[in-house]
């Protein structure tokens, strides 16, 4: 079995469980941190969210308003199962009631779509997954439209080390136990742990963003740095 087939199995295990420890886990922080990375988006018309997973990124750019239709992809099924379901009940509460929201079975690191596909793209959570970050981060750029925004949320490590103590023990300890017993998982909050703790975070994070293409990059912590947001723009002579 390959990586990502490895990847969207692990998703598919945990779907049915996932927002449920997501938000009690996070004691709902994560609802904020997705607010305030939609904050950061422009309106636009047609947005991709790279590993939509259950779609909670996606309903918050619907209700702001930051896109008048969606993309989602995603490698796990069940993921995107539970993200339809909510998706549907979010749109019957919408007036024009049509469908808004396009899930998408695929691979963020080698996407179905055409070059400048869409406006904006975002990902929630995600990049953290990618066996190669920068492949991910290129496909971001090919299938944005010159002059479209990516806006990313990711887990980061906090700088203060006081928090990075009381991290480090929720991480190693806490979680892994907790979504052990939740999810009836033994390795994914394990995966979820180690994907945290080995991945770049703020200006490292910024520069691959550089390298692969988008300027007036910049990041902002939040929480004391527990996660982060980036952003990025496609210039428009690219
Ligand atoms: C932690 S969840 C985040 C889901 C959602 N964005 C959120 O904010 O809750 C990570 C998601 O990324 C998906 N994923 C991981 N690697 C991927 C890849 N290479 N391509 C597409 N989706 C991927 C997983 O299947 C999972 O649904």
């Amino acid at each position: 079995m390959d990586e990502k087939q490895q990847i969207g199995q692990l998703f598919d295990r945990i779907a049915r469980t996932y927002d449920g420890l997501n938000h009690g886990l996070s004691l709902n922080i994560d609802k904020y941190w997705r607010r305030r990375t939609v904050a950061q988006m422009k309106p636009a018309k047609h947005a991709l969210d790279v590993a939509i997973g259950t779609a909670d990124l996606t309903i918050e750019i619907l209700r702001r308003g930051k896109a008048e239709k969606v993309t989602g992809l995603d490698l796990s099924d069940q993921m995107m199962a539970i993200g339809k379901k909510k998706v549907e009940k979010f749109c019957s509460g919408i007036a024009s009631g049509e469908t808004k929201v396009t899930f998408v079975h695929g691979n963020a690191q080698e996407m179905p779509f055409e070059d400048a596909s869409f406006d904006t793209v975002t990902c929630a959570f995600g990049c953290r997954n990618f066996s190669n970050l920068d492949a991910g981060l290129k496909e971001m750029f090919r299938v944005l439209t010159p002059g479209g925004q990516v806006t990313i949320l990711e887990f980061s490590y906090p700088s203060n080390q006081f928090v990075r103590a009381l991290y480090d023990f929720y991480f190693t300890r806490v979680l892994p136990a907790i979504g052990r017993m939740v999810s009836h998982d033994k390795t994914a909050y394990t995966y979820l742990n180690k994907s945290v703790k080995s991945f770049c975070w703020g200006e490292a994070f910024v520069q691959h963003l550089h390298d692969v293409g988008f300027r007036e990059e910049h990041f902002m912590p939040l929480t004391f740095g527990i996660a982060t947001i980036y952003v990025g723009v496609k210039p428009l002579n690219r």
